[in-house]
């Protein structure tokens, strides 16, 4: 949209509630004005085969949230998704989530902190979890690759930051944008939902680089691509989740101050790449092929049996990671940072992740430096194709 354009909408709009507003004692002075899309370019399309958030591009910031059912009505859930389809539609172009009334005896339709700012690139990505099918009565729906991830060697989780019925991710370019778009959605939902666990992150990078964790290592660098990264992730089974994917969170928390004691060649053994360039150790550059059963002079594998990179790359499975660093202030048991890493990965078959994080499991050199608090796996919907669909429709249509 051109920027004529957009000036002669905004008049055209300020003309309309100057008419509506005629009879109305004073309304018109204090009506809103719509939110604007100064820079229409930042913006992932709403309407897709596929939902947004996942093969698109990770942005820098994310704002994840889990919400408790509490109906069992499963047409007021249905109502919620279809509400969800058409904010979802608004804020992702920028809008805000419905067009202000004029009214100053209501509260505003859009809670406002979004107000002319731009997209930022929002993506919105709904899933729904093992117990969302138990709650609504409807397990016989539930895909059998859909059960609650087994308990894993190390873990530690916490219930304030496990389980949930729904799970919604927003990412934008900016943290505002996306807790605006959250913030909304569970507004109109509040009847039928509870808030149960959040998560904010950010990832920081120049142009194309690969971000870096907050162990200052190149994070997401071995991620499938291309054909690779649509066989890794879209569900292809022909039921109601076709075109979808299963989304893994886990909440990991990162011992940053053991971190920071240890030596850069055991930071490097860790990971199995140096830290400076992503490379794999004994090669230069960040995509430089990596061959686990490299050996050295002496016989030992020159990429470490026991790192990160050797126990992911020898399951021979590939899943999509977009995760989020956090940092919410100081564990006042420990005195040290709460800090790591919001974990996302996406598979079309959570047995994926299952797998890898196993062959984690006791052995991966990382362990001593992170623990994993949070947990969830959820299913997330195919896209939205267009203004007669709506999230979830296969699903609800499949009841
Ligand atoms: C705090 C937790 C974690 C940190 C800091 C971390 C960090 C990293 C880093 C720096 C790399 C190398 C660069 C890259 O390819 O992105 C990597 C690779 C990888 N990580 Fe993690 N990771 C974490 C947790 C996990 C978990 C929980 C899984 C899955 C169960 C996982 C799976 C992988 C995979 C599949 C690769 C790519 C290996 C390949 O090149 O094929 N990571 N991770």
């Amino acid at each position: 949209m051109s920027e004529s354009h957009f000036q002669s909408g905004r008049r055209d709009f300020l003309k309309q509630s100057a008419i509506l507003g005629a009879g109305i004692f004073a309304s018109t002075a204090y009506a809103l004005e719509p939110r604007i899309t100064p820079q229409i370019k930042n913006i992932y399309p709403f309407y897709h085969q596929y939902q947004q958030g996942i093969a698109t591009p990770a942005q820098k910031n994310i704002y994840f949230m889990v919400v408790d059912l509490h109906t069992t009505d499963i047409e007021k859930i249905k109502e919620m998704f279809q509400t969800w389809t058409a904010y979802s539609a608004n804020l992702t172009l920028g809008k805000n989530v419905k067009q202000y009334g004029d009214n100053i005896y209501v509260p505003p339709v859009d809670t406002g902190e979004a107000d002319s700012l731009n997209p930022y690139h929002l993506t919105l990505t709904f899933g729904v979890s093992p117990t969302f099918f138990d709650k609504l009565g409807i397990s016989k729906l539930k895909p059998e690759e859909l059960k609650e991830l087994p308990h894993f060697p190390r873990d530690q989780l916490k219930a304030e930051y496990t389980g949930g019925d729904i799970c919604i991710q927003a990412c934008a370019n900016d943290p505002q944008v996306a807790f605006h778009a959250v913030r909304n959605l569970v507004r109109i939902g509040r009847a039928n939902i509870t808030m149960r666990w959040s998560q904010a992150g950010f990832n920081s990078y120049e142009g194309s680089d690969t971000p870096r964790n907050l162990f200052g290592f190149k994070d997401g660098t071995g991620n499938p691509q291309g054909e690779e990264l649509a066989k890794t992730v879209w569900y292809q089974k022909d039921n109601w989740l076709k075109g979808g994917s299963f989304l893994v969170a886990r909440r990991v928390q990162m011992h940053l101050e053991t971190w920071d004691r240890t030596n850069l060649m055991g930071q490097e053994e860790t990971f199995g790449r140096h830290r400076d360039s992503g490379a794999p150790i004994g090669m230069k550059n960040e995509f430089d092929s990596v061959d686990i059963h490299q050996k050295d002079a002496k016989g030992n594998t020159v990429i470490p049996e026991i790192s990160h990179l050797h126990l992911a790359k020898k399951t021979g499975l590939s899943i999509l990671r977009r995760s989020f660093s956090y940092s919410s202030g100081v564990d006042t048991r420990t005195g040290q940072f709460d800090a790591g890493l919001l974990f996302i990965s996406f598979q079309k078959d959570p047995q994926q992740f299952i797998t890898i994080q196993n062959s984690l499991g006791n052995i991966d050199k990382m362990n001593e430096y992170i623990t994993h608090i949070g947990s969830g796996l959820f299913a997330c919907f195919a896209g939205v194709k267009d203004e007669n669909d709506y999230l979830g429709k296969a699903l609800f249509d499949a009841i």
